[in-house]
């Protein structure tokens, strides 16, 4: 709690300045995370406010109700966050949607495709399973968080942050401009560390139980998408100077392309660590032999389930009715995706863009073609 403050404060933060009234308000929400306990893998996640759009704080100055009561899926410390950091929600919740989108991309051909199935718990009980798969989800949407601040702040949107005030790089060729508005990705690193992490660190765990070892999973994963965000920002510029010479460069620091860091962290995800808790009550890797994880590395507890069948239990939703590749030999093939179950095939009608012809100036005018194409579907 004193880390996070002094975090606050030299992020140039509102933050109580050593006040007694301060310090009272500290020790009331230090008492409250404490006092509060939550379940553990929340039935009730933020990530919910993904699903349920949030709306703009505007909206509710007259509205009946304040903003952060109508949210669900925030814990308690979460709520606190919100109250202090209103116009921060809208963006929480687009980066949560965003991660989503992403995982769902990442996976789509996998057993497990990173699907919603309800407004409050999102991915349902399989989140519950300390496996790479939450590893991913939980890394992706604390990336999604990051990097929707970030931006949210270069683009003057949020009240307690700017423009990126990342010194210029020292490599940045002498005669070119540091200083364009870059996305501020210190400040959306911070504050997403913050927000997604408290829930884990407001809960206190008897050492050495299995819910301690899943928040320290949790906690690592979350870090990894932070830093994903943060390794692949980038230095863009833009040219100045008479008929496009380019004589003067201006520039500043960037986000990379989302896709790219669901690329990164789907290669992370590959790699995860498998861990344990070791006697002092700190998450070890299980094979001694490899490298231990870095902060920038997924880990994960569990094995996953093969997700082949419906299981309520495990929240597993099966690949019955998925569509598969008869031909691939990957994950997406038939003999993999429908676990030996076997395959129906039908046809359908695909509609294409064909024919295309470009006329001058300056479009394109294309057929429409439509083939039979084979599809398969698991029994
Ligand atoms: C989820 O929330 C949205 C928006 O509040 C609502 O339209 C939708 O019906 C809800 N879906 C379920 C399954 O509850
Ligand atoms: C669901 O998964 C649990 C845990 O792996 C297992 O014990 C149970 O038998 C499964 N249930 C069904 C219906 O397959
Ligand atoms: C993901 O899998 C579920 C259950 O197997 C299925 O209902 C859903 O359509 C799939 N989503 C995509 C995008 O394939
Ligand atoms: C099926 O898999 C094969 C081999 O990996 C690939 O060449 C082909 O494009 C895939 N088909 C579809 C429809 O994705």
């Amino acid at each position: 709690m004193q880390g996070a403050l002094c975090c606050w404060r030299s992020a140039g933060l509102r933050c109580p300045r050593g006040s007694m009234r301060g310090f009272l308000q500290l020790l009331l929400v230090t008492a409250l995370l404490i006092c509060w306990r939550q379940p553990h893998v929340g039935a009730n996640s933020w990530w919910s406010l993904a699903l349920n759009p949030v709306q703009r704080p505007e909206m509710y100055i007259i509205g009946a109700q304040p903003l952060c009561s109508q949210l669900s899926g925030l814990s308690p410390g979460q709520r606190k966050l919100c109250q202090l950091y209103q116009d921060h929600m809208v963006y929480i919740g687009e980066g949560a949607k965003t991660g989503i989108k992403e995982c769902q991309h990442q996976f789509k051909q996998r057993r497990w495709n990173c699907s919603t199935v309800d407004n409050n718990s999102v991915f349902g009980r399989v989140m519950q399973i300390g496996s790479r798969e939450a590893a991913f989800t939980y890394s992706i949407s604390a990336a999604g968080v990051v990097n929707a601040i970030s931006r949210a702040c270069r683009e003057g949107e949020l009240s307690t942050c700017g423009c990126s005030r990342t010194p210029r790089p020292k490599d940045l060729p002498r005669d070119w401009l540091w200083g364009g508005c870059g996305d501020n990705v210190e400040y959306g690193y911070r504050f997403a560390k913050e927000f997604v992490d408290a829930r884990e660190r407001e809960k206190n765990y008897q050492k050495g139980s299995e819910d301690q070892a899943r928040s320290l999973m949790n906690l690592q994963n979350n870090e990894a998408g932070r830093r994903a965000v943060y390794k692949l920002a980038d230095v863009a510029c833009k040219c100045h100077g008479v008929s496009g010479s380019c004589s003067l460069k201006t520039c500043w620091l960037q986000l990379a392309d989302f896709r790219k860091v669901g690329e990164y962290l789907k290669e992370k995800y590959d790699s995860a660590a498998a861990m344990r808790l070791n006697r002092r009550s700190k998450l070890e890797q299980t094979n001694q032999r490899f490298n231990p994880p870095t902060a920038d590395d997924l880990v994960y507890l569990d094995t996953s389930p093969d997700y082949c069948l419906r299981n309520e239990t495990t929240g597993s939703l099966g690949t019955q009715g998925r569509l598969c590749n008869k031909t691939s030999e990957g994950m997406d093939g038939c003999e993999l995706m429908c676990c030996g179950r076997g395959y129906d095939q039908f046809k359908t009608v695909q509609v294409e863009r064909c024919h295309c012809k470009f006329h001058w100036c300056c479009f394109v005018k294309c057929k429409k073609c439509t083939e039979i194409v084979d599809q398969y579907v698991c029994k």
